[in-house]
Parts: C-alpha cells; structure tokens; sequence
C-alpha cells in the first residue's frame, strides 16, 4: 500500500493506494456514518457497509442533478445528521462528485471520504477537490473545491467492473502519463496486457503513479488558474465527442489524445515515432483511435465550448511524450485533422 498526502487550500486530503477496502473502518472517525453509494455497487460490495445507514442512489450521467443532491439531502435530514456525521461515499466517478458535493454543503460542509471504486474514479476523480453535478444540461456546473478526507484505491475492487468502464480509466492513465511522465509512458508501453487484465501489481503502481501526477499539478494550481489546465490533454475535442457521439468519457478522451497528438505532429512538436508510440499504445489498450462519423458536427459541439475564444480555441498540445503546452489552434486548423 502507499500513502500520498494532498494539501487543500481547506482541508488536506490522505490518498491510500493499495488498501484493502474492507480495512476502511479504521479510517473512520467514531462519529455517526452515513453512506452513500450506487445501486448496483451497493449490491456488489452492500454487505461491508451494512453497520451504517445507508444512502441510495441510481446510475449513470443523468441522475448527476440538482434532484439527486436534493433528495440525498432529504434523507441526510431524516437521518438527523449534524456538523458531526461523517459521509463515506462508496462508488466510481458519480457517486464521489455527488457526495463529495451534497457533503460540501449540507450545514455548510460536513467531512467526507471516498472508498473509490472505478479505475477512472481512481486515477482522476478522487484526486483534486472538485465535487460538483450537472446543471440544465452543462457538465458539472455547480460545484465547490473541498477535499475527501482520506480516498481509498483498492485495485481488487476493478475486478467487477464492465470493460467499457475500465477503459475509460486507462484513457485518464495514458493522458497522465503524456502530461508529465515519459518512462510511465514507457512502462504502460511495456505492460499494456498486464494491465488489461488487472495485474495489482501492475495496477497499483499505476494509479499511484497516476494520482501522483495529478496530485502534483492540483498541489501547484488547485483552483485551475493555469498549470492545472494541462490536465485539460484530449478533453477539448474529447468532450465535444462525448456530447456528440454519447460515447463513454475514456473512448472520447482517447480520440481527443489522437486529435491533440495530430496536431501537434502538423505543427512539428511531436515526432512522427512519437506519435506512432502514442497510437499503438492507445490500440494496446483496446481504446478507440478513429471515428467514422462526420468530424462537423463535433467541432461545432465545440463552438459551446467555454474553452473557444474567438475563431481559436485553447488546446493543450504535446512536446514530445511527457511534457505538454497550450496554445491556440484556428477552427481551420482543427477541421484539417484527419479522423
Ligand atoms: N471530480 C473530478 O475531478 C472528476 C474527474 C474525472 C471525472 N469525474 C466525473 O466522474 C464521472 C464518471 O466516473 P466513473 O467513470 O467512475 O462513472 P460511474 O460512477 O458512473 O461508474 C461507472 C459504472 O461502474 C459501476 N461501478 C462502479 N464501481 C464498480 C465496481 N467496483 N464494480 C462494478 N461496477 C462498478 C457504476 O455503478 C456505474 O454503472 C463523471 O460524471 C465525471 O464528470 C470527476
Ligand atoms: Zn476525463
């Protein structure tokens, strides 16, 4: 197991990559706990929680909502919880930002954690504070920075999830590395296949890697004002997919790394070898590198963007594999990708 701390502006934050998850109770202040977690990894993992009251809560993107918060809130109320109880959030992605949310603002914020339990959550929502839901259709609108407790990572839990989901981790573990660390880059090269097939080894030491990475950018620029941004690799045009094309996060974020690669191929900062590395890695680890729809489309989902300015758009670019920069790129520019 290892430890990483992370300092908030409010509260600093105890990432525990490697735990065993059934050890979370020593973690646990001796306060009133209430949990809340997603139908199905309640009936997953519901039996490691059933000394606490327990909150509900449904799946998927659309019940990331201003409802959700309302109702959790309700039962937060009927439960009698004071400045003293202590959430526990046990899920992937969307039950953290939901909880770490409802959490934030329940009594002006009571303390929270994360058991988290999907590879993307892992290695990019648990770390970095943001806790937030959707507003009228735009993502994660509302929200607030406040940092978990402590997260707990315990690779042993990836065993149950979908493939589709597992994926969408790997997308974020192959952004960080392209980021900021080129022999992780290599090492993900190395031991795609471990990886796929959730070596904890191999799966432990990528995602404290990950988190790392992550936690090193958030730890110099919390509130994003500029170095943070970097994180933003893949996810212009990936969200712009995501909308356009409903496809999961990790798959669109693997075709907007391909869009970012591209570019910076056209404008000389990444080799061609690197950008072939970048490819094959992709492919090894059964994520998406092309589309077969109209590119139109997703670029003008991006004219909604908040990112776009003018005629250009905020693109992070890459330097070689590892290091990154932002530049603007012109609509034409972007349109003259090929997918
Ligand atoms: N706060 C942040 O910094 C941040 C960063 C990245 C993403 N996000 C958010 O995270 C969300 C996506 O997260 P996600 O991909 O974890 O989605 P998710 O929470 O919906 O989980 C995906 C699916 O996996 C299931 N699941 C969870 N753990 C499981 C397990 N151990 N075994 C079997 N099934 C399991 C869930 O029930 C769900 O159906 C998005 O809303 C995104 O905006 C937030
Ligand atoms: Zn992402």
């Amino acid at each position: 197991m290892q430890q990483l701390g992370i300092k908030g502006s409010v509260s600093d934050s105890l990432l525990l990559v490697g735990e065993d998850f059934k050890q979370y109770k020593k973690y646990l202040p001796n306060k009133q706990i209430i949990v809340i977690i997603d139908n199905k990894v309640n009936k997953l993992y519901g039996e490691y929680f059933s000394d606490y009251q327990i909150i509900e809560i449904g799946q998927t993107e659309n019940i990331k909502n201003i409802d959700s918060v309302s109702s959790i809130l309700e039962q937060l109320l009927s439960y009698k919880a004071d400045r003293s109880t202590f959430v526990l959030a046990v899920g992937g992605g969307i039950v953290c930002d939901i909880a770490g949310f409802v959490a934030s603002i329940y009594l002006r914020g009571i303390d929270f954690a994360f058991i988290s339990t999907t590879l993307l959550s892992q290695v990019d929502a648990s770390v970095g504070g943001k806790n937030g839901v959707n507003f009228l259709g735009f993502k994660n609108m509302l929200g607030v920075f406040n940092q978990p407790k402590f997260v707990i990572c315990d690779p042993k839990m990836l065993e149950t999830l979908d493939v589709e989901d597992l994926n969408c981790g790997f997308a974020e573990i192959v952004k960080h590395t392209l980021v900021a660390d080129a022999n992780m880059f290599s090492y993900l090269e190395n031991n795609s296949s471990k990886a796929l097939s959730l070596d904890s080894q191999v799966i432990e030491k990528l995602v404290f890697n990950s988190v790392n990475i992550k936690a090193d950018i958030v730890n110099r620029d919390e509130k994003e004002k500029g170095e943070r941004r970097k994180l933003n690799l893949g996810h212009t045009f990936g969200h712009a997919v995501e909308k356009t094309l409903k496809l999961a996060h990790g798959n669109a974020v693997s075709i907007g790394l391909v869009v970012a690669a591209k570019l910076s191929l056209n404008r000389g900062l990444l080799s061609e070898k690197d950008y072939n590395r970048i490819i094959t890695l992709l492919k090894a680890l059964d994520l998406p590198v092309s589309i077969d729809s109209d590119k139109e489309a997703i670029i003008s989902a991006l004219d909604m963007d908040k990112k776009r300015e003018g005629n250009a758009i905020h693109f992070v670019l890459m330097e070689g594999i590892g290091k990154v920069r932002i530049e603007e790129i012109s609509l034409d520019e972007l349109k003259a990708v090929e997918l």
